[in-house]
């Protein structure tokens, strides 16, 4: 679930060379054939798309149960593939796309016309076209090095943070794992980039999401601490507010959110003057989803932390943010129905929304979020229309398309949750089901990321987006 004023994310090398495909490729692919007959091959037309959407998980030592590297690969599993992106099971990617923002860092749908391609070249029987005219094969990173280390060049992270192993029998339910682990510092630090990874090849097979959480003293001394070391920080009221707003006292919640990968994510950079605060005696908590691929297979899991350098401290800090965990109604879903819930955050200072990543568990279908400005002109952000448990994708902004949110702005979430047999996922219609951390129990809230602003950057940014765009029109 990943991370310009708002957080870059390193773009795999899949995607970089996609940009560049989308335009030299998705044009034939798109090209309806005269005279009927399908003109699509796998080497010209369907491998580069399974290069840009699939293969960062479809390939050996990945999370997908098949390899679409190659024809030979690919060709018995036509019929499967026709079938998923049909239905846009496959690749992951949720929202509805006629509505709200389209703009993301991280996209790797497909279009209608690369489905059409797709479903036109099954159809005529999956030709494999000149293989000699195949695009070159992507190299994929190992797995045994961060990605930010080598594909950012930003070197050994500072400090790792190590999880005790976890294994994962040959055959089993898929588990959710929840250690802990103290973060090795010995003065306060500003983290500038993070990234997580299973421990190796063998652990990206088994590891499919995972969900890292700062836990913090709540003692007064440390609070007090915390508040001096943000004092000189742009909005550090809304910061401390904001870092405090999904807390009680339950031991569990004493967290913060603090970064969040899935498969096809890499790590998270912090722009130059954005970071975030850790301290001697934090600790650090992973929820690591883990699943059975008929090995058994041990994997640890490790967060890399670079710092910024120790006389710095950035202007912005990073919030994580559960929209809808305030201000709701509480969660109450009876046997056999579907019902709506709604919750909102009101931002305490203006900021940019970094993320859109409903969360939900099996019976939530559908998620949307809108944000209610204060002259009262509302604005839906993005609606999930296919939510599914099985994947938890968080959607990235452009920095460009990143909401841009005034003080008191109210982002609010819609939480549909589908209780009936209808629903594929749902374990059993016949319970009454409420909030609660398994994953039979429910919730409804966005985890995303807000990067809290001044109003005179709030002015400054939004006179420059203006400007880019009207350049953009002229
Ligand atoms: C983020 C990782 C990811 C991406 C990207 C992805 N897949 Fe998958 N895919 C999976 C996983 C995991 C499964 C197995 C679980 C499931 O069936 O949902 C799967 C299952 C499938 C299946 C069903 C296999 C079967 O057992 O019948 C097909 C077909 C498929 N993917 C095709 C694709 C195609 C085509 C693309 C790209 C257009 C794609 N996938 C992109 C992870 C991914």
């Amino acid at each position: 679930m990943t991370f310009s004023t708002g957080l870059q994310q390193l773009r795999s090398p899949a995607c970089v060379l996609a940009a560049g495909m989308a335009f030299a490729v998705g044009a034939p692919s798109a090209a309806q054939p005269a005279g009927g007959g399908a003109a699509e091959t796998f080497a010209e037309h369907i491998a580069p798309i399974l290069q840009r959407s699939c293969q960062e998980c479809h390939r050996p030592d990945s999370m997908a149960p098949m390899s679409l590297l190659t024809y030979e690969e690919t060709r018995p599993w036509a019929r499967s593939i026709k079938a998923r992106v049909e239905s846009r099971e496959m690749p992951p990617w949720f929202l509805d796309k006629t509505i709200g923002i389209q703009e993301f860092i991280n996209d790797i749908s497909l279009s209608d016309e690369e489905i059409d391609a797709i479903v036109r070249w099954v159809d005529a029987g999956a030709p494999p076209g000149d293989l000699s005219r195949m695009p070159a094969p992507l190299e994929w990173p190992s797995g045994d090095n961060f990605r930010l280390e080598v594909e950012a060049g930003m070197g050994p992270p500072d400090t790792v943070v190590r999880f005790p192993p976890f294994t994962m029998p040959a055959v089993a339910q898929d588990t959710f794992f929840r250690p802990f682990a103290d973060i090795d510092i010995d003065e306060p630090r500003w983290v500038r980039a993070a990234e997580t990874k299973p421990s190796g090849r063998q652990g990206r097979r088994i590891a499919h999401h995972a969900s890292a959480y700062l836990h913090q003293p709540e003692s007064a001394d440390f609070l007090e601490a915390e508040r001096g070391l943000l004092a000189g920080q742009a909005a550090a009221a809304a910061v401390l507010q904001a870092a405090r707003a999904n807390r009680s006292d339950d031991p569990i919640d004493t967290r913060e959110m603090f970064t969040e990968w899935a498969q096809g994510k890499s790590g998270e950079i912090y722009p130059e003057d954005t970071g975030k605060l850790v301290r001697p005696g934090s600790r650090m908590e992973v929820q690591i989803h883990y699943h059975a691929v008929g090995e058994e297979i041990t994997d640890q899991l490790e967060i890399g932390l670079w710092f910024h350098p120790r006389d710095v401290a950035p202007k912005y800090s990073v919030s994580y943010v559960s929209v809808g965990t305030q201000n709701n109604k509480p969660l109450h879903i009876p046997p056999h129905t579907v019902t709506v819930h709604q919750g909102s955050f009101t931002l305490p200072a203006p900021g940019i929304l970094h993320n859109f990543q409903p969360h939900m568990h099996y019976r939530g279908s559908a998620f949307s979020m809108e944000a209610i400005y204060p002259d009262g002109r509302r604005e839906l952000l993005n609606h999930a229309d296919r939510f599914s448990n099985d994947w938890h994708v968080s959607y990235i902004y452009e920095p460009d398309h990143a909401p841009l949110l005034p003080r008191g702005t109210v982002l609010q979430i819609t939480a549909w949750h589908d209780n009936t047999s209808a629903n594929r996922n749902n374990p059993d219609p016949r319970q009454w089901v409420a909030y609660g951390p398994r994953t039979v129990d429910e919730m409804a809230h966005s985890n995303s990321q807000i990067i809290f602003i001044t109003d005179e950057d709030y002015e400054r940014m939004r006179a420059e987006r203006q400007g880019r765009q009207s350049q953009n029109q002229n």
